[in-house]
Order: structure tokens, then C-alpha cells, then sequence
């Protein structure tokens, strides 16, 4: 523990509840349990985070944090802290909240989760219920049992079914996988879909039901493998649609079909549903693809072949090509031409750019010799700091300069302050008013009316007046 160290000042009294890891994750979820009225201790091994925390600062941008962790910092509910072990020590119920990363081989590391599993070991001074919120395979539930047992140097053991018998040092490990959505972090934490719980004991249970109790949503009961496992097949599910509905897009383009309305028709079967059938760039950000890789590889592991999600990402990391040869076909040369890129993050609401697909459509710009300038309304911060500024690359404050002589602006993010764009106006200002939109985000028609020419993803893009070589024949 350092000089400056943060540690927490209440009692077992009170039971808080413990956050370990403060990041999208782990801020929302404590703001959210201290909202619903708990004791709520979060912790982070990361003091310069804390401290910012600490000042009101969330870290990233997710719509409504900043004002919550203000309040509940006002009201005493939430405490950040980073000693860690002390904040262990000051909860009952203790949340791990850390990030789970991919290995080179697609393979989970889980070796954050590991090291809070370590100090909750040496740190159990009664009974504690450990609760997996990080994303981990089906079965670490376990490891994380053996880890406690191990490194508390065998004073601890797993509690028996009753909470009546249990021993001083008992503890339980519960799954209970995070399917919030950045960008509506806060939303999904009070009105989620649904909450599952993977549980191994009565007062495991007990103590979840009891916490999510203000919260009205089905509960799916069930024990720890299965919740872990719900958690990789729900994102691999939803990876899949999206893929899905790509393919069909690129088919739509060939046959002269429209995509959105085939999204909607087969959306509206009750046993298909509306959502993740959005044609576009592909999925990134810090879940799908490495949950998708972790479930491939945890299915490999067990001799399972689960090959249909090796082609969910194949499609999916083909789609920053679909999108370069769009780009192509639109503007032809790409060398020495200037773009303008609308959106960095890897969907709206976020300036989180991990496996954001923008930062690979960048890398093959670049590597073309495009002059690209670059917009977004919250992550351009992120992305400097993996994307320098270069006499090739550079950022600007408004979509006004990014238009500025570019021979075409690409829409890679969803903002809704890209939805308005005053297009007659960017036209003006641009060397060549061609608008290629990666999101669907606009309707064709109005887009033409503005002077433009449009490409955007599966639909029959009208070609507009005077663009025909002969009778008959469409520029396309
Ligand atoms: N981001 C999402 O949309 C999302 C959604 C559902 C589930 N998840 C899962 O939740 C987990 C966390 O994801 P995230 O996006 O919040 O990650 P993140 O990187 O934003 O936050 C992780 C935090 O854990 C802290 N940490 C790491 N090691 C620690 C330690 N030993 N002690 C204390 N703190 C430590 C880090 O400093 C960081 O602040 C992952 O498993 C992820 O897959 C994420």
C-alpha cells in the first residue's frame, strides 16, 4: 500500500458491497448498486484512475456516469478506493469487475481475474461471496475456488448448502455475467433484459436475489458453468446475426435487393427479432471479438466443433475489404486523396475504440497513401494516442473541416450528430461531394437530393441524373 493510498473507512456493519476493477464495467455497476441503495466500496489496483474517480472524473464517457458518480459521491454510497486488499476486507459481497483479455491464441486471459482471486484469498476475514461480472469461460468458477483455498493457505473453504452452517472463513463463487451495453450503461444496469445468476449454495443465491431485488426482470437461476457459458453464447449469438445479416447484404447488393427492408421483414418473425440485423462495417469493441475468439477456443479445447463461429469472424474481419473496395469503387485511385472520416468509435455513445473496426479501415487508408482527416465526437482522445498525428493522419474539431476539399467523407460511427448533417452545405465545402456511409445511417433519396453521390451497405444505391455513360448504362 502506498503513502497516498485510498482505503475504505466503513465497517463489516453495514455490509458493503465490493467492486474490484473500475472500469465500464465496474463504475456503472457500483454506481448502479449504490443507487439502489447499497454501501457500495470500489476498488481499483490502477491509483492514478482511482484518483481521478475520486474528483468526479469517470475515466471514459458513458451518457449519465458523470452525473451519478457525483452524486454518489456527495451521498457517501460509493467509495473509490485503490487498496484493493482493504476493500476485500470491507465487503461482503464482492464483485469481480476486471478485464478479461485475449491471448495471441484467441484464448481468455484471465490473469487479472487470478491476481483479485489471490487477494480475496489472503483477505477473507469471514464469510464472503465472490461474484464473477468479467466475462471468463465456463468453468473458472472453479479455479477461482481452488485460487481461494490455495492462497489462503487452507483456512478457507467452500460454504456448505446452509448459511446457518457456514464457518467463519467460508465463501461461495457465484456467475454473474455483465450484458450491459456501453453507451447505455446505466439504461441496461436499471432495466436489464434479464439477470442471470450462477449460484452453488442457498446463500449465494440468497444474497444475489436479495441484491437485484429492486430490479424487475426475469432472473434465470442456475448454476455457475451454465451462467458463464450463457454469457459466451449470448455474444457469439448476436456476433452471428450480425454476420448473417452482412453476407446478405453483400447479396442484396448483387441481386439489386435492399437490405434494411429485408432486415425488417424477417425481423418481424417474432422468432428472429429486429435487433443485431443492422448490414454495416461489421461488430468490434472490447467484447465480440474476443468473446467470440474465447468461445472457439474453449470449444476446441473440449473437442467441440464449433467451426460456424470461426465463419461468424472470418465474415466479420472481411468486412473492413468490403468496405476499402467500396471506398475504391467510389473515388477510384485512393492514393493522394483526401477523406474524411466520420466516426471512431466502435458504435455510438463510447469513445472506447478497442477493436474499434474504424482503427483497421485507418491502418488500410494509410497503408494506400489516402490523406485522411478524422471526426468524432468522443474518442478522438483514444485514438490519437494509437493513431499519432501525422503529415498523412490528422483530427479536426467538426465535420465542417473534416469536409473541407475532401474528394469523400466515409461514415464509420453512428452518432446521432451525424444523422443531421446539413449535407447541401458539406457539399459546398468538399472537392468531390461522394458520401460513402457504413452504417446505413441515411436515406438514399435525400442524400441524392443533397447533391451527393451515395454508397452505402446492401441497398440499390440510385444512380443519380447525369451519371449515365449511355442509355441504359449506370456508372456504378
Ligand atoms: N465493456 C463492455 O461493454 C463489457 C460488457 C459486458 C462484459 N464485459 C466484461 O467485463 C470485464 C471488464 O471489462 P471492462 O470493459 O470494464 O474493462 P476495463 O479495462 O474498462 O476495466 C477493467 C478495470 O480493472 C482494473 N484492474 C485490473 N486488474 C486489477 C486488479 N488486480 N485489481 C483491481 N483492479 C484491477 C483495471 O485497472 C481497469 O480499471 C471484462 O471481462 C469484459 O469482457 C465488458
Amino acid at each position: 500500500m502506498s503513502e497516498n493510498s485510498t482505503s475504505p473507512s466503513t465497517t463489516q456493519d453495514n455490509a458493503p458491497v465490493t467492486v474490484l476493477g473500475l472500469g465500464h464495467i465496474g463504475l456503472p455497476t457500483a454506481l448502479g448498486l449504490a443507487e439502489l441503495g447499497r454501501q457500495v466500496i470500489g476498488a481499483d489496483d490502477d491509483a492514478r484512475k482511482v484518483g481521478l474517480i475520486r474528483n468526479g472524473d469517470p475515466t471514459f464517457y458513458e451518457p449519465g456516469v458523470a452525473e451519478l458518480l457525483a452524486k454518489h459521491l456527495k451521498s457517501g454510497k460509493f467509495q473509490p478506493v485503490d487498496d484493493v486488499a482493504a476493500a476485500v476486507r470491507a465487503g461482503s459481497i464482492i464483485f469481480i469487475c476486471v478485464g478479461t483479455p485475449q491471448k495471441t491464441n484467441g484464448q481468455a486471459d484471465l490473469g487479472q481475474v487470478e491476481a483479485v482471486a489471490q487477494v480475496v484469498a489472503r483477505n477473507l476475514n469471514g464469510y464472503k461471496l465472490l461474484v464473477e461480472k468479467s466475462t471468463v469461460p465456463a468453468i473458472t468458477a472453479q479455479w477461482l475456488k481452488r485460487t481461494i483455498v490455495r492462497y489462503n493457505s487452507g483456512k478457507a473453504s467452500p460454504a456448505p448448502g446452509s448459511a446457518l452452517a457456514a464457518p467463519p472463513l467460508a465463501f461461495d463463487v457465484a456467475s454473474n455475467p455483465e450484458f450491459l451495453r456501453e453507451g447505455k450503461a446505466l439504461e441496461d444496469f436499471f432495466h436489464p433484459n434479464r439477470i442471470v445468476c450462477g449460484v452453488e449454495s442457498e446463500r449465494a443465491r440468497d444474497l444475489l436475489v436479495n441484491l437485484y431485488s429492486p430490479l424487475k426482470c426475469p432472473l434465470v437461476l442456475t448454476n455457475t458453468s451454465t451462467a458463464e457459458l450463457i454469457k459466451h453464447a449470448a455474444n457469439a449469438f448476436l456476433s452471428m446475426k450480425i454476420s448473417f445479416i452482412n453476407m446478405v447484404s453483400d447479396l442484396c447488393e448483387k441481386v439489386g435487393a435492399d437490405v434494411g427492408a429485408v432486415a425488417r421483414g424477417i425481423g418481424l418473425d417474432n422468432r428472429i427479432g429486429p435487433q443485431f440485423l443492422d448490414a454495416g462495417i461489421g461488430y468490434g469493441g472490447y467484447c465480440f471479438p474476443k468473446d467470440l475468439r474465447a468461445f472457439i477456443h474453449l470449444a476446441e479445447e473440449h473437442g467441440v466443433d464449433f467451426s460456424l463461429l470461426q465463419e461468424v469472424e472470418h465474415i466479420n474481419q472481411s468486412r473492413v475489404d468490403m468496405f476499402v473496395g467500396k471506398v475504391r469503387h467510389a473515388i477510384w485511385n485512393l492514393r493522394g486523396k483526401k477523406l474524411g472520416i466520420l466516426g471512431l468509435a466502435f458504435k455510438a455513445g463510447t469513445d472506447d475504440i478497442r477493436e474499434a473496426v474504424s482503427l483497421k479501415i485507418i491502418e488500410t487508408l494509410r497503408d494506400e497513401g489516402s490523406i485522411l482527416r478524422l471526426y468524432d465526437p468522443q474518442a478522438m482522445p483514444n485514438t490519437q494516442r494509437m493513431v499519432p498525428a501525422s503529415p498523412q493522419v490528422s483530427y479536426c474539431t467538426s465535420v465542417d473541416e473534416v469536409a473541407q476539399g475532401a474528394h469523400a467523407l466515409l461514415l464509420l460511427t453512428e452518432w446521432e450528430e451525424f444523422r443531421q448533417l446539413d449535407l447541401a452545405r458539406l457539399r459546398e465545402v468538399m472537392e468531390v461531394p461522394v458520401l460513402v456511409d457504413g452504417r446505413n445511417l441515411y436515406d438514399p433519396e435525400a442524400v441524392h437530393r443533397a447533391g451527393f453521390e451515395y454508397f452505402s451497405i446492401g441497398r440499390a444505391d440510385p444512380v443519380p441524373a447525369g451519371m449515365h455513360t449511355s442509355p441504359g448504362v449506370a456508372l456504378k
